[in-house]
């Protein structure tokens, strides 16, 4: 049977993925750490040979199913075509994916949808392919982060040396049960974003990168320890730090791109103030206002309790260390 289905998890990055060196290969500007989500997920059943026409529908979060359209149906039939030639297929397509959280807000639907569709073209096919070459084969489907969702637990992205797409991909550094960490993603906005990370990578050579990259090396030493030895604090530091630096660039990019807002600040105000009072927890954002904090099982509930009802968080998605894409046996269709 040329069918399968894939459960793939978001992913937040704790240095992140800004920029491209080679728009045509997905080359970031730096290597790149995070965890997977295990709450937040992207289910993709594919199937091959059936239809006469290629069939691609989703479900959004909330939403009812319908036919992919626009720009995200070109995105998702360019990895399709790019795997059919690779392997000389001319059978049409049957795809239907569901995503179980709030779409392009800042928690990478992007990365479990392009990592599951990656995977399940891939298993469909009866490919043995490596954990490694999937990787690579899901970086280039144009969402690079979505390479960081196919491992397991904690993920590092290697840049990779000059123009060789082979030496660029993810690998564990650590199984999801190795350290128990959360993530609270505190939702401000489920307003699709104005500019997507595509655009936004496109923008992001300008001087703050300059400044960006020369101190990137550190954290991302930084965080490898802080993994290494689970020290949250470590962790915390470089991570706020390199979410800053991100949105710095992103802030004088020209245009200019404002992903946070003034919600996003009240946030980060009112965690600064706990940790003063001993209640740990660090911030990070991807592209969009939402908070996520990462923190360990101890502060977890009481971090809930206060940002419930802060003003302005519409609801909580609380996530803990996620494994990697993986078979599931029941399809979608
Ligand atoms: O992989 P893309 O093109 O969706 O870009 C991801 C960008 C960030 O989410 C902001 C950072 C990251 O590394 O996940």
């Amino acid at each position: 049977m040329r069918k399968a289905t894939i459960k793939s998890p978001a992913n937040i990055a704790f240095i992140k993925y800004w920029g491209r060196r080679n728009d045509d290969l997905i080359l970031p500007l730096n290597d790149s750490i995070s965890m997977n989500l295990d709450n937040c997920y992207t289910i993709t059943t594919v199937e091959f040979g059936k239809a006469n026409e290629d069939e691609i529908k989703v479900k959004f979060y909330k939403e009812k199913y319908k036919n992919l359209n626009g720009k995200q149906l070109n995105r998702v039939l360019k990895q399709v075509n790019r795997i059919r030639e690779k392997y000389k297929i001319k059978e049409k397509v049957k795809i239907y994916s569901e995503n179980n959280f709030p779409a392009d807000v800042g928690i990478a639907s992007s990365a479990s949808a392009f990592s599951a569709l990656t995977c399940a073209l891939f298993k469909a096919l009866g490919n043995n392919i490596s954990e490694k070459d999937l990787t690579i084969e899901t970086r280039l489907s144009g969402s690079g982060s979505a390479a960081r969702s196919i491992p397991n637990g904690f993920v590092e992205w290697l840049m990779g040396d000059s123009n060789r797409s082979k030496t660029s991909y993810a690998y564990s550094m650590a199984s999801s049960d190795y350290w128990k960490l959360y993530d609270l993603t505190l939702i401000v906005d489920t307003a699709e974003k104005s500019i997507g990370s595509y655009e936004g990578h496109n923008r992001a050579l300008n001087e703050y990168m300059k400044a960006r990259l020369k101190n990137i090396n550190k954290r991302i030493k930084q965080v490898r320890e802080a993994i290494r030895e689970t020290d949250i604090e470590k962790l915390g530091k470089a991570m706020e730090a390199d979410a800053i630096s991100l949105h710095t660039v992103a802030m004088n990019s020209k245009p200019p791109i404002y992903y946070l807002n003034g919600k996003t600040w009240e946030i980060i105000f009112e965690l600064l103030k706990l940790r003063k009072k001993g209640i740990i927890g660090y911030f990070t954002m991807d592209a969009g206002p939402n908070v996520h904090l990462i923190c360990e099982k101890k502060f977890k509930d009481i971090l809930k309790e206060n940002f419930e009802k802060f003003p302005g968080v519409k609801f909580i998605i609380e996530n803990k260390v996620g494994e990697g894409a993986k078979v599931i046996r029941e399809h979608l269709f």
